[in-house]
């Protein structure tokens, strides 16, 4: 297969975990015969740096025209703490999703053999988890209006939501809980919200297209609960884009390290992959920053295209490595800790 790629590598450690994936990748489409190209382009600080925007149109057509988007991370301290920034690293983000329509952020958690005891979670608990979020990822109150009034002294943030969105993520819930055990949670608050009511409304009534599949509506703050309590209890979960947001960062604890876990965030012209780490901008050329969620995030990205044993030759080669110690310092425990490009090195080795 030929595949063109866009690569945003971004902020922070965003370009050294890239090189990594890159490096995997193209390991992995020797060996199977397939042509990647990598196209980069500029997102995040560092566009704003260089064109006075984080998310250029050079860059969005660039993701336009390829096959996908390999994404790094966004976000430099300096904006972090000046509430008064007129661009920040972060709106880029937001409206690649939006201009790219990528409304389905897929994000699961799973744990390593390997690391089970690595989780600040008891091993009886995490053993044998294996859930995938579905974070809306275009609506609600990211992208409601939002504004000052009051001279600035009150500020609001509009959630709003349309029974189109809620139907178009709960169709790939349902269609992943059928790939799955079949088992689907409605994560709202719909003993509150007016938005999380039109969630919970427009499930129950796409439930009779699939019957099979057992559909469960919990609220958010129980969810938050039960994930660290019995995570290995769900399955597919959908729920709104802030819902979304705070759950998933809770659920990656459970598999050990924030360095691990990959995403995918689709829609229905475009798709991206990214890890669901940020820019750590502390460790910045360090050489520190553990590769293995944006490795991973390419085997998401070969599996998006089919391409399933491709997707699996990188899943096991992460497992040996974690297997065998080949890990950067967040992993290592006391033992040898390898730098960010050995540990790239040592995967495409081995892939
Ligand atoms: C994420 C991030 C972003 C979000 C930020 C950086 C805007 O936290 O991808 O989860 O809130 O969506
Ligand atoms: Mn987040």
């Amino acid at each position: 297969m030929k595949l063109s790629i866009a690569v945003l590598a971004g902020d922070g450690i965003g370009p050294e975990v890239i090189e990594q994936a890159i490096k995997v990748s193209d390991a992995v489409a020797k060996k199977f015969n397939h042509e990647l190209t990598w196209n980069p382009a500029l997102t995040g600080a560092a566009a704003i740096d260089a064109v006075g925007e984080p998310y250029p149109d050079t860059t969005h057509d660039i993701c336009v025209a390829a096959d996908a988007v390999l994404f790094g991370a966004i976000g430099h301290p300096k904006y972090d703490n000046d509430p008064l920034a007129k661009v920040r690293p972060e709106q880029g983000l937001l409206q690649m999703r939006k201009k790219l329509g990528l409304f389905a952020n897929v994000r699961p958690t799973f744990t390593f053999p390997s690391l089970l005891d690595k989780s600040p979670l008891k091993r009886e608990r995490i053993e044998g988890t294996d859930l995938v979020f579905l974070r809306e990822l275009t609506g609600g109150i990211y992208f409601g209006e939002k504004g000052r009034r009051d001279g600035g002294e009150t500020a609001f943030d509009n959630c709003v939501y349309t029974r189109a969105e809620v139907q178009r993520l709960a169709v790939k819930g349902f269609e992943l809980a059928m790939t799955r055990s079949k088992k689907l949670c409605c994560v709202d608050k719909a003993n509150v919200l007016e938005t999380s009511r039109l969630w919970r409304e427009t499930v129950q009534a796409m439930e009779k297209d699939y019957p099979e599949v057992t559909v469960s509506y919990e609220f958010v703050d129980a969810v938050a609960m039960r994930l660290v309590q019995w995570p290995n209890s769900y399955d597919v979960l959908i729920t709104e884009n802030l819902f979304g947001d705070i759950l998933t960062d809770e659920a990656s604890v459970i598999s050990g390290s924030m360095g691990l876990m990959p995403s995918a965030s689709v829609g229905t012209e475009n798709a991206l992959f990214e890890p669901i780490h940020g820019s750590y901008p502390q460790a910045t050329d360090l050489d520190i920053a553990n590769p293995m969620a944006t490795v991973l995030s390419a085997a998401m990205m070969f599996e998006y295209f089919g391409l399933k044993e491709e997707g699996q030759a990188i899943r096991d080669v992460v497992n040996s490595a974690l297997d065998t110690g080949m890990v950067t310092e967040d992993l290592a425990d006391g033992g040898k800790a390898y730098g960010t490009i050995e540990v790239g090195d040592w995967l495409a080795k081995n892939v």
